[in-house]
Protein backbone atom coordinates (compact mmCIF):
# COMPACT_ATOMS: atom_id res chain seq x y z
CA UNK A 1 0.00 0.00 0.00
CA UNK A 2 1.42 3.24 -0.94
CA UNK A 3 0.83 5.25 2.32
CA UNK A 4 2.30 2.47 4.32
CA UNK A 5 5.48 2.43 1.84
CA UNK A 6 5.93 5.82 2.13
CA UNK A 7 6.00 5.50 6.25
CA UNK A 8 8.46 2.26 5.85
CA UNK A 9 11.00 4.90 4.23
CA UNK A 10 10.68 7.13 7.18
CA UNK A 11 11.14 4.38 9.93
CA UNK A 12 13.21 6.25 12.92
CA UNK A 13 13.13 9.67 11.57
CA UNK A 14 12.06 12.40 14.00
CA UNK A 15 9.14 15.03 11.78
CA UNK A 16 7.22 18.00 13.28
CA UNK A 17 3.48 16.59 12.17
CA UNK A 18 0.59 17.36 13.40
CA UNK A 19 -1.08 14.14 15.19
CA UNK A 20 -4.23 14.77 12.85
CA UNK A 21 -1.86 14.51 9.79
CA UNK A 22 -1.17 10.66 11.18
CA UNK A 23 -4.70 10.06 12.22
CA UNK A 24 -5.84 10.89 8.83
CA UNK A 25 -3.06 8.59 7.26
CA UNK A 26 -4.18 5.87 9.92
CA UNK A 27 -7.77 6.29 8.75
CA UNK A 28 -7.07 6.19 4.92
CA UNK A 29 -5.99 2.58 5.17
CA UNK A 30 -8.56 1.50 7.82
CA UNK A 31 -11.97 3.98 7.05
CA UNK A 32 -13.19 1.70 4.02
CA UNK A 33 -13.08 -1.17 6.03
CA UNK A 34 -14.65 0.72 8.84
CA UNK A 35 -17.51 1.52 6.07
CA UNK A 36 -17.76 -2.10 5.24
CA UNK A 37 -18.26 -3.26 8.56
CA UNK A 38 -21.10 -0.78 9.49
CA UNK A 39 -18.85 1.18 11.45
CA UNK A 40 -19.33 4.83 11.67
CA UNK A 41 -16.08 7.02 11.75
CA UNK A 42 -16.48 10.14 14.18
CA UNK A 43 -13.35 12.70 14.36
CA UNK A 44 -13.09 15.08 17.02
CA UNK A 45 -9.46 17.11 16.74
CA UNK A 46 -8.73 19.93 19.14
CA UNK A 47 -6.34 22.42 18.24
CA UNK A 48 -3.06 20.37 17.54
CA UNK A 49 0.23 22.20 17.64
CA UNK A 50 2.55 20.28 15.52
CA UNK A 51 4.93 17.40 17.33
CA UNK A 52 8.19 16.22 16.53
CA UNK A 53 7.88 12.35 15.71
CA UNK A 54 8.49 9.32 14.83
CA UNK A 55 5.14 9.44 12.74
CA UNK A 56 5.92 5.75 11.48
CA UNK A 57 5.50 4.65 15.12
CA UNK A 58 2.72 7.05 15.95
CA UNK A 59 0.72 5.15 12.69
CA UNK A 60 1.91 1.64 13.74
CA UNK A 61 0.37 2.55 17.19
CA UNK A 62 -3.15 4.18 15.58
CA UNK A 63 -3.28 1.40 13.26
CA UNK A 64 -3.26 -1.18 15.68
CA UNK A 65 -6.01 0.86 17.90
CA UNK A 66 -7.85 1.32 14.84
CA UNK A 67 -7.86 -2.29 14.15
CA UNK A 68 -8.94 -3.12 17.25
CA UNK A 69 -11.60 -1.25 17.71
CA UNK A 70 -13.01 -2.53 14.58
CA UNK A 71 -12.82 -6.03 15.89
CA UNK A 72 -14.63 -4.93 19.60
CA UNK A 73 -17.22 -3.36 17.17
CA UNK A 74 -17.40 -6.10 15.31
CA UNK A 75 -18.38 -8.51 18.28
CA UNK A 76 -20.68 -6.20 19.74
CA UNK A 77 -24.79 -6.43 19.25
CA UNK A 78 -25.17 -2.30 19.21
CA UNK A 79 -27.28 -1.44 16.15
CA UNK A 80 -24.96 1.63 15.56
CA UNK A 81 -21.43 1.43 15.72
CA UNK A 82 -19.38 4.12 16.60
CA UNK A 83 -15.34 4.66 16.61
CA UNK A 84 -14.29 8.18 17.34
CA UNK A 85 -10.93 9.72 17.55
CA UNK A 86 -10.40 12.80 19.40
CA UNK A 87 -6.82 14.59 19.26
CA UNK A 88 -6.62 17.25 22.38
CA UNK A 89 -3.66 18.92 23.82
CA UNK A 90 -2.82 17.61 27.48
CA UNK A 91 -1.68 20.91 28.83
CA UNK A 92 1.40 22.90 26.85
CA UNK A 93 3.74 20.06 26.61
CA UNK A 94 1.66 17.03 25.78
CA UNK A 95 -0.69 16.27 22.98
CA UNK A 96 -3.01 13.25 23.51
CA UNK A 97 -5.10 11.26 20.58
CA UNK A 98 -8.09 8.85 21.89
CA UNK A 99 -9.75 6.09 19.97
CA UNK A 100 -12.82 5.67 21.43
CA UNK A 101 -15.61 2.37 20.43
CA UNK A 102 -18.79 1.23 21.57
CA UNK A 103 -17.79 -2.31 20.69
CA UNK A 104 -17.59 -4.88 23.27
CA UNK A 105 -15.65 -4.02 25.98
CA UNK A 106 -13.01 -5.22 28.23
CA UNK A 107 -14.13 -6.92 31.38
CA UNK A 108 -12.21 -5.16 34.27
CA UNK A 109 -9.86 -8.61 35.87
CA UNK A 110 -8.60 -8.12 31.57
CA UNK A 111 -7.81 -4.23 31.93
CA UNK A 112 -4.60 -4.90 33.76
CA UNK A 113 -3.40 -7.28 30.99
CA UNK A 114 -4.28 -6.70 27.69
CA UNK A 115 -0.89 -4.85 27.21
CA UNK A 116 1.07 -8.13 28.04
CA UNK A 117 2.68 -10.10 25.16
CA UNK A 118 0.68 -12.58 24.19
CA UNK A 119 -3.14 -12.22 25.62
CA UNK A 120 -5.98 -12.26 23.44
CA UNK A 121 -9.36 -13.00 23.07
CA UNK A 122 -9.60 -12.96 20.00
CA UNK A 123 -9.58 -16.72 18.04
CA UNK A 124 -6.82 -15.56 15.50
CA UNK A 125 -5.46 -12.58 17.95
CA UNK A 126 -1.39 -13.02 18.51
CA UNK A 127 -1.69 -10.44 21.28
CA UNK A 128 1.21 -8.78 20.05
CA UNK A 129 -0.48 -5.40 19.17
CA UNK A 130 -1.42 -3.47 22.08
CA UNK A 131 2.22 -4.61 23.76
CA UNK A 132 3.87 -3.40 20.86
CA UNK A 133 2.24 -0.53 21.31
CA UNK A 134 2.86 0.30 24.55
CA UNK A 135 6.50 -0.53 23.99
CA UNK A 136 6.61 2.44 20.89
CA UNK A 137 4.31 4.80 23.12
CA UNK A 138 7.00 4.53 25.91
CA UNK A 139 9.96 4.57 23.46
CA UNK A 140 8.78 8.26 22.22
CA UNK A 141 8.22 9.16 25.83
CA UNK A 142 4.91 8.72 25.52
CA UNK A 143 2.13 6.37 27.70
CA UNK A 144 -0.51 4.31 26.10
CA UNK A 145 -3.61 3.63 29.06
CA UNK A 146 -6.67 1.67 28.09
CA UNK A 147 -10.04 2.25 29.98
CA UNK A 148 -13.51 0.81 29.65
CA UNK A 149 -16.87 0.84 32.05
CA UNK A 150 -16.91 -3.33 31.24
CA UNK A 151 -17.99 -5.73 28.96
CA UNK A 152 -20.49 -4.73 26.41
CA UNK A 153 -19.76 -1.18 27.11
CA UNK A 154 -16.86 0.17 24.53
CA UNK A 155 -13.51 1.11 25.31
CA UNK A 156 -11.18 4.37 24.73
CA UNK A 157 -7.12 3.77 24.96
CA UNK A 158 -5.40 7.55 24.91
CA UNK A 159 -1.91 7.68 23.74
CA UNK A 160 -0.24 10.27 25.10
CA UNK A 161 3.10 11.56 23.92
CA UNK A 162 5.49 14.51 24.48
CA UNK A 163 5.38 17.65 22.01
CA UNK A 164 8.93 17.38 21.35
CA UNK A 165 11.08 14.58 22.57
CA UNK A 166 13.02 17.30 25.28
CA UNK A 167 9.73 17.20 27.34
CA UNK A 168 10.36 13.68 28.05
CA UNK A 169 13.44 14.60 29.54
CA UNK A 170 12.60 17.72 31.63
CA UNK A 171 9.77 14.97 33.00
CA UNK A 172 12.00 12.36 33.73
CA UNK A 173 10.34 8.79 34.59
CA UNK A 174 7.96 8.64 37.59
CA UNK A 175 6.89 12.01 37.26
CA UNK A 176 3.11 11.90 37.22
CA UNK A 177 0.95 13.23 34.41
CA UNK A 178 -2.00 15.46 35.83
CA UNK A 179 -4.88 13.59 37.10
CA UNK A 180 -7.02 12.09 34.14
CA UNK A 181 -10.43 13.85 35.35
CA UNK A 182 -8.88 17.66 34.54
CA UNK A 183 -9.96 16.64 31.02
CA UNK A 184 -12.66 15.40 29.06
CA UNK A 185 -10.81 11.94 28.64
CA UNK A 186 -10.65 9.08 29.14
CA UNK A 187 -14.31 9.06 29.19
CA UNK A 188 -16.01 9.69 32.24
CA UNK A 189 -19.75 10.28 30.47
CA UNK A 190 -21.80 8.22 27.63
CA UNK A 191 -20.89 10.78 25.40
CA UNK A 192 -17.14 10.46 25.84
CA UNK A 193 -17.76 6.84 25.40
CA UNK A 194 -19.00 7.52 22.53
CA UNK A 195 -22.24 5.84 22.71
CA UNK A 196 -25.29 6.82 20.67
CA UNK A 197 -26.66 9.38 21.99
CA UNK A 198 -30.55 10.72 21.43
CA UNK A 199 -30.72 13.64 18.92
CA UNK A 200 -30.66 16.89 20.41
N1 LIG B 1 -11.02 -1.71 21.68
C1 LIG B 1 -11.06 -2.86 22.36
N2 LIG B 1 -12.22 -3.30 22.91
C2 LIG B 1 -12.27 -4.46 23.59
N3 LIG B 1 -11.20 -5.26 23.81
C3 LIG B 1 -10.03 -4.86 23.29
C4 LIG B 1 -9.87 -3.66 22.54
N4 LIG B 1 -8.59 -3.54 22.19
C5 LIG B 1 -7.96 -4.62 22.67
N5 LIG B 1 -8.81 -5.43 23.33
C6 LIG B 1 -8.50 -6.69 24.02
O1 LIG B 1 -7.11 -6.78 24.20
C7 LIG B 1 -6.62 -7.97 23.58
C8 LIG B 1 -5.20 -7.73 23.13
O2 LIG B 1 -5.16 -6.81 22.03
P1 LIG B 1 -3.92 -6.87 21.04
O3 LIG B 1 -4.12 -5.85 19.99
O4 LIG B 1 -2.67 -6.83 21.84
O5 LIG B 1 -4.00 -8.33 20.44
P2 LIG B 1 -5.04 -8.93 19.41
O6 LIG B 1 -5.82 -7.84 18.76
O7 LIG B 1 -5.84 -9.97 20.12
O8 LIG B 1 -4.10 -9.64 18.36
P3 LIG B 1 -3.02 -8.91 17.39
O9 LIG B 1 -1.68 -9.32 17.90
O10 LIG B 1 -3.33 -9.48 16.04
O11 LIG B 1 -3.24 -7.43 17.47
C9 LIG B 1 -7.62 -8.29 22.49
O12 LIG B 1 -7.61 -9.66 22.13
C10 LIG B 1 -8.93 -7.89 23.17
O13 LIG B 1 -9.33 -8.89 24.07
MG1 LIG C 1 -4.81 -6.14 17.96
Amino acid sequence: MAIQHAYAKVSGVLENVTLQDIVEDALRMQGEILAHHNIKLLRDYGQAPPILVDRHKVLQILFNLLQNAKHACDKSNTSEKNIMVRIRARDNQQMAVCVLDNGMGIATEDLARIFSQGFSTRKDGHGFGLHSSLLMAQDMGGTLKAFSAGLGLGATFTLELPLTPKARSVQPGGQQNPPDCQLPFPPTSPADLCLPQKPT
